[in-house]
């Protein structure tokens, strides 16, 4: 069974709204990551340093394949319809279990918006693209994002010496968390958090 291939998804929350990344979002998102050390020690990215380089990475907001298709999205605070982060849904070369990675501009921390766009995302493909589990790594010391993750479900599974990154890491170790979530879980989360799903959430299969 080939796991199904998203033509279109967007997710609208209370304070968040997940969509397909496009070109035109690299004028945006530029300013919130180059140079910025507080979001990048946590990336295993150096970052971009031109928007062109951007907007080449945003020409395709889904990477399709045989084996499982990598997802990249925008994330736009709801409240002032302003692009706060982005977020990576890869299934590539292991279908099924999705692998995440986040990010968002430093001032948009602290209101719950990675909470809710990991809760979101989570739904999408456990409900949507047939997942049996995700996964996240995390470097050792990046409290927030572990803090978000365990607010999903997923749960600390072990530590593993990062892959080699040429960074500047000012803060971060090189140890990362593997963190791991399964649906029974993420369901059980679910349940107690009282998230909704909204009638906004569209999603169109291939
Ligand atoms: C990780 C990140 C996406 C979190 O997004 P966010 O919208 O700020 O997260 P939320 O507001 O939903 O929740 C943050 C939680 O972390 C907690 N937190 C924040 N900083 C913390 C710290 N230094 N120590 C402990 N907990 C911390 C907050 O108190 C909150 O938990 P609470 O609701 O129980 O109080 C954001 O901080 C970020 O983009 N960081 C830089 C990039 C990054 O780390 N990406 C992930 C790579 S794995």
């Amino acid at each position: 069974m080939n796991q199904p291939t998203l033509e279109y998804a967007r997710l609208e929350g209370e304070l968040v709204v997940i969509r397909p990344i496009r070109p035109a979002d690299a004028a945006a998102v530029f300013p919130l990551i180059h140079g910025q050390r507080s979001v990048l020690d946590w990336l295993v990215w150096q970052g971009p340093e031109t928007v062109y380089e951007l907007s080449d990475i945003y020409a395709h907001w889904a990477t399709p394949s045989d084996n499982g298709t990598n997802y990249h999205f925008a994330l736009d605070e709801k409240s002032s319809g302003e692009l706060c982060g982005t977020f990576a849904l890869r299934f590539l070369d292991h279908p099924f279990v999705g692998d995440v990675g986040y990010w968002l501009g430093e001032h948009f921390w602290s209101r719950g918006i990675g909470t809710e766009a990991n809760m979101l995302v989570a739904y999408l493909a456990f409900e949507h693209l047939g997942a049996t589990a995700l996964t996240a790594e995390v470097f050792v010391g990046n409290e927030a994002s572990c803090r978000v993750l365990e607010k999903t479900g997923y749960r600390r599974e072990r530590a593993v010496r990062t892959r080699p990154v040429q960074l500047e890491q000012s803060r971060a170790d090189k140890t990362e968390w593997v963190y791991a979530l399964t649906r029974s879980d993420f369901d059980r989360v679910r349940a107690g958090s009282g998230l909704t799903i909204p009638e906004t959430f569209e999603v169109r299969l291939d």
